[in-house]
């Protein structure tokens, strides 16, 4: 495992070489959704037909999702651990969430609370708003039994990342594992950068961790290297990035995946050989602070042996 201070120079340095613009020439890249224009038209054709009004209450209105895992190499003393995974905050976008999410944290009273990244939708400009906002999610996360965890997404800068999420006392995994332990069993954790834009998270950089025994739980931001991660041996695979599409048609068919992952891969439950993958539809939004045909959510994720 790479050193914090490895680990940081490797994501400042591509902070630095990273643009935002429609085409990025390092990631040879295409970004449709950094077109202001087509957000902000689409806005304001919302706002005068009365829709963007009805659409920001679907996005407020967040559901508790209910998720069961058969797992076979779960170890014994796991058997009903329960998870609850947030994802894509996307806090500047929609603060209401910080009135909203922690009565439902604690309703939803999990072992481990993970954040699958996208804490906020700016990217480069430091707010010291949200800092505040995330501090009462993050208290409330932090009081399950096993505590909070993060990982950092596309839209998480990492120096107002350890700000505004680590400070407020979330652990965050910058590619760095952890061992969680229940009496005499234990799971590893794997916790990556964000692979979908900086694309530094790795789990070639686990490889002999990874080939010890036991059960592995990766955190990333999206479900792009569910290839590699069979590969490498993970059990299971939380994520979020896609929203699920967060304007969708009726059915929940979306218009815009943001994900380079087949269309099966990019929201709810999915499996990849031996991998068992999640893909949240996100918590938040990003763009706009709108949803339509594609609820936000908390997911709790319960674990069970495969026997
Ligand atoms: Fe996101």
């Amino acid at each position: 495992m790479l050193e914090r201070k490895d680990i940081f120079a490797k994501r400042i340095e591509k902070e630095k070489n990273c643009g935002r613009g429609i085409y990025d020439a390092v990631n040879k890249t295409l970004y449709i959704e950094n077109i202001p224009l087509i957000y902000n038209a689409f806005s304001r054709f919302l706002q005068i037909t009365g829709i963007y009004k009805k659409w920001k209450k679907n996005a407020l209105a967040v559901r508790i999702r209910h998720e069961t895992w058969y797992l076979k190499r779960l170890p014994a003393r796991f058997e009903e651990f329960r998870i609850l995974q947030i994802s894509d905050l996307h806090i500047d976008s929609l603060p209401e969430l910080a009135e909203i999410l922690p009565g439902m944290i604690k309703s939803a009273a999990c072992d481990l609370v993970v954040f699958t990244g996208d804490f906020r939708f700016g990217i480069h400009c430091p707010d010291n708003k949200i800092a505040a906002l995330l501090k009462v999610i993050i208290e409330e996360a932090n009081k399950a039994e096993y505590g909070a965890l993060g990982i950092l997404g596309n839209h998480d800068y990492l120096q107002y990342s350890l700000d505004n999420v680590e400070k407020p006392g979330l652990k965050l995994l910058l590619n760095e594992s952890l061992k969680l332990k229940r009496n005499d069993d234990e799971i590893m954790i794997i916790g990556l950068d964000d692979i979908h834009y900086y694309k530094t998270g790795r789990l070639f950089d686990f490889r002999e961790e990874l080939q010890k025994p036991g059960f592995k739980l990766l955190l990333v931001h999206s479900p792009e290297i569910y290839r590699e991660a069979a590969l490498y041996g993970i059990d299971l695979y939380l994520c979020g990035h896609t929203h699920a599409g967060q304007i969708c048609l009726p059915g929940g068919i979306p218009l815009i995946s943001n994900s380079r992952s087949p269309l099966q891969y990019n929201q709810g439950r999915w499996q990849y050989r031996r991998v068992s993958g999640y893909t949240s539809a996100g918590t938040g939004a990003s763009g706009l602070p709108l949803r339509w045909n594609c609820p936000p959510e908390i997911t709790v994720h319960r674990l069970k042996v495969k026997k």
